[in-house]
């Protein structure tokens, strides 16, 4: 068996197109990904995901709901989980306030550490009101986002969190 010599040229051939081509994926794979990420974007934005808390057993009272949904991220699926707290105000409509805390992302507790009627967040002591308004003083200097809600078959889907514009 005769073996097969790669001369100086060849090598150099083969090296330098693999880096080449290496490079050129490094670049491409950006642009394609800005190109498209605002589609899929696009197609999460409207999307509401279903939980399994029927409405009717929702009270004033801010109960834990988590939910969980697939996230697709270009060629990538993932399975997310988030939490909502979930209440009816006085009128009657739905509330769903994230629990993640605007000052550095730590999760908020309903009445944690004795605090009644409010969320508290325990890192640093943060404070909101019942309605997700931040509490002067305290550490967080914004509203818990807010979560869009509606109702299917007697169940509460929830849709992607926004700024809170309570005053
Ligand atoms: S992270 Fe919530 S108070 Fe600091």
């Amino acid at each position: 068996m005769s073996k097969q010599r790669v001369s100086r040229r060849q090598f150099l051939n083969y090296t330098l197109t693999g880096v080449g081509g290496f490079m050129a994926a490094g670049m491409l794979m950006p642009m394609v990904r800005f190109a498209v990420d605002p589609v899929l974007e696009g197609k999460a934005k409207g999307e509401f995901h279903p939980t399994k808390q029927k409405v009717d057993e929702l009270s004033k009272t801010p109960t834990r709901v988590d939910f969980s949904y697939e996230q697709v991220d270009a060629w990538y699926v993932s399975e997310v989980t988030q939490t909502a707290w979930v209440y009816k105000d006085d009128k009657g409509k739905v509330v769903a306030l994230s629990p993640v805390c605007k000052h550095l992302g730590c999760t908020v507790n309903w009445e944690g550490n004795d605090n009644k009627n409010k969320f508290f967040c325990p890192c640093h002591n943060g404070l909101y009101e019942k309605n997700g308004k931040n509490i002067p003083g305290t550490p967080p200097t914004k509203p818990l986002d807010v979560y869009p809600t509606k109702v299917k078959d007697g169940f509460l889907q929830i849709g992607k969190s926004k700024p809170n514009n309570i005053v």
